[in-house]
């Protein structure tokens, strides 16, 4: 059992303001974040849901300048789009606030002010690119000058946007001033720093030692850093864009933007919440868990607890489940390149189809590794998954019960007609299925919750299937009652389990099942609906998304892509899975990875995605079954030499023995081709 805490407080990273929505933010961040509250507040916990949008930052001062626009002006923009386009999407924050808000300024500025009252900040002078024509230091980012990689004349003192080289401002050649144009000069400048190595024993004892739970690529990045030992970090700037320096004299000097967005979380919670604020973020009682992209990861985890912890009286973050990257297309999403889907086009152009993002982002979401979008398994997930899994059973409990039932609720074994085995069966697994969710949600593991949410489906689907109540209305009228009774039970389990992940649709759902919103603890109860219980008619759940929906997506991207070749920029560079944690030596040749023959090769009956293939090893002929299926068909395998992993343990896929796997190489668009010796070995050779 979980430990219940009084107060949950759950905080999602504050998108920068700079520009719209992705799905990439959605899928790291606001989708998984917005399903634990969902789930939360389910459950009759106190909940605050906190959001809001990261305002300062040079990003920011540069698109102003570019635009010909005050950075103010920026930012109302893009706030407004981004609140705007959450709301679209039923992310249900408790508060939307924004950094350049006077509360978070005074708040940031009280933060700031603590820590340097008590000594805890170092201060140093360093040199830093000047523009004696502006009169103003420069950021990296307002240095332009030749890649020293590509040549590409204009790029930026922290990268170049043509080739995606990683640079700083003294590599550039023949840097210029963004601003006025002119060479800068080197000059000294003041700032106030972080001392992060003097927190590191405690903060390895704290991560490390105390919160071996949290997810293995959150950890892995803590470890990494702290292993590599920490450095005081500059947590103000020279620029005039942002919360002013609060020390008497300073001018023309900012709080780093990474300093003062995260004590947003702090200044939204005390906008909604000025009474007891406190509570919520100083009683250990509270549970505080940060939703964010891997990006963030070393913020949330060692910089803003460090800020934290300096300031004496807060409490720490119980876990950062931050997720990888989503790319879309086998592409890097990329602002600058526009590779998006961006959520407010979105929900211009499907309108009506919220819950099919957000279930394609949540099945698909990068919780361990990077994940691939494509609008082809969007289009496939929308039309064998919720169409015909989840909507296809309500449609047919509702149906059934008008058409037998006049749309009441019939009775569970009525007296003439006792419950049968299959019933008790079924009646039995939810329960179950409670059980499996809440133990996934309450460990993050979303995609997995949400497989087993539509796993009550799959048993109603199953169980209509098998029971077949309209054979057997002429003859036992009990029990197709009993069958439906059970059936609409289903559906109002449906109603709650999805409702974190599809709001929409349980909304819609509880409107056809005549009911209220129940609270998450009816999950796995028998009786949700009273016999007799009046239903309103059948609606559709989903639609069939046609081809030419997801045509006119992937047209937008090309065009995208010919706009980019057009203008020199080079494509984005295909997403590869990053290197897996180190194995030794030992490990790899444990492994028997050897040349095989396929035999046979047929479809595995009921399946789309896997053949069972006869294979001739060398050693001996055995079966393996292989997820080929979606990139192969049976005769193209028949007769080809392929490498296997011949000592992996068997394993029983859908009745048969697998023994063995098939080596096969992903290329980043997720599609996957056998590998093949360059010349033919014949089976039975070991590869080393
Ligand atoms: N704006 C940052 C980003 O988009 C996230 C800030 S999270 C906060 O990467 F904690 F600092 F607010
Ligand atoms: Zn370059």
């Amino acid at each position: 059992m979980e430990k219940q805490y009084k107060r949950y407080l759950i905080t999602s990273a504050l998108p920068y303001a700079n520009g719209p929505l992705h799905i990439g933010h959605l899928a790291g961040v606001y989708v998984p974040a917005d399903i634990y509250v969902r789930y939360l507040r389910l459950r009759g916990r106190d909940v605050l849901f906190i959001g809001g949008s990261d305002e300062h930052g040079v990003p920011i001062t540069i698109k102003a300048r570019e635009a010909g626009i005050s950075p103010q002006d920026v930012v109302d923009k893009y706030h407004a789009l981004i609140k705007e386009s959450f709301e679209g999407l039923g992310i249900s924050f408790d508060v939307y606030s924004r950094t350049t808000s006077a509360i978070h300024h005074k708040t940031a500025s009280d933060f700031f002010r603590k820590l340097y009252d008590d000594g805890l900040f170092i201060e140093r002078e360093t040199e830093q690119y000047y523009d004696p024509e502006a009169q103003q230091f420069l950021a990296d980012r307002y240095i332009i000058g030749a890649c020293p990689k590509c040549g590409n004349p204009d790029a930026y003192g922290d990268q170049c946007e043509k080739c995606g080289s990683t640079l700083s401002p003294n590599e550039l050649i023949e840097p210029r001033s963004a601003i006025s144009g002119s060479k800068p000069e080197m000059r000294m400048t003041k700032h106030w720093y972080l001392p992060l190595d003097q927190y590191e024993p405690w903060l390895r004892e704290w991560i490390l030692e105390q919160h071996k739970e949290w997810k293995a690529n959150v950890y892995g990045q803590c470890k990494s850093w702290l292993d590599g030992g920490l450095q005081p970090r500059a947590v103000s700037r020279d620029l005039d864009w942002g919360v002013p320096v609060p020390i008497e004299g300073v001018e023309a000097k900012v709080l780093y933007v990474w300093f003062d967005a995260p004590i947003g979380y702090i200044s939204n919670t005390i906008e909604i919440r000025p009474d007891d604020w406190a509570l919520w973020w100083k009683d250990q009682e509270t549970k505080l868990v940060h939703f964010i992209g891997k990006d963030n990861i070393v913020f949330h985890c060692i910089v803003f607890p460090t800020m934290l912890k300096a300031h004496g009286d807060y409490i720490l973050p119980d876990n950062v489940p931050a997720n990888e990257f989503l790319n879309l297309e086998g592409n890097k999403i990329s602002t600058s390149r526009n590779w998006a889907v961006w959520l407010h086009e979105y929900l211009k152009e499907l309108s009506g189809k919220e819950d099919v993002l957000r279930y394609v982002l949540c099945a698909n979401a990068p919780e361990t590794k990077d994940n691939d979008f494509s609008w082809k398994d969007f289009q496939t997930r929308n039309n064998s998954e919720l169409v015909a899994i989840l909507g296809n059973f309500v449609h047919r409990a509702i149906v059934l019960t008008h058409k037998y039932f006049e749309g009441k609720v019939p009775a569970l074994a009525p007296p003439d007609s006792p419950l049968g085995e299959m019933d008790k069966e079924v009646l039995a697994e939810l329960p179950l299925l409670k059980t499996r969710i809440e133990e996934a949600l309450e460990h993050y593991r979303f995609r997995e919750a949400l497989k087993e949410c539509m796993n009550i489906a799959r048993l109603g689907n199953k169980y209509l299937a098998d029971t077949e109540p309209w054979k057997l209305a002429k003859t036992d009228m009990g029990r197709v009652g009993s069958i439906l009774n059970i059936s609409l039970q289903i559906c109002a389990q449906l109603a709650i389990a999805f409702d974190p992940f599809l709001p929409f649709t349980t909304a819609k759902l509880r409107s056809i099942l005549n009911t209220e919103l129940q609270p998450w603890d009816a999950l796995g109860q028998p009786n949700l609906l009273a016999a007799g219980h009046l239903i309103n008619q059948a609606e559709l759940l989903f639609d069939k998304m046609e081809d030419d929906v997801i045509q006119a997506q992937l047209a937008k991207l090309e065009a995208t892509r010919q706009q980019n070749v057009a203008e020199g920029v080079t494509a984005t560079p295909p997403a590869f899975e990053p290197q897996k944690a180190e194995c030794s030596y030992d490990d790899f040749v444990k492994m028997d990875i050897r040349t095989a023959i396929v035999l046979e090769a047929e479809r595995v009956p009921k399946t789309d995605k896997l053949l069972k293939l006869t294979i001739n090893t060398g050693i001996d002929v055995r079966t393996i079954v292989s997820g080929i299926a979606e990139y192969y068909s049976p005769e193209q395998m028949i007769g080809k030499e392929i490498c296997i992993l011949a000592n992996l343990a068997p394993r029983a896929i859908r009745g048969i023995t697998s023994q063995g796997m098939i080596l096969m190489a992903k290329q980043p668009d997720g599609n996957m081709r056998f590998i093949t010796p360059q010349e033919p070995l014949g089976p039975g050779c070991v590869i080393n």
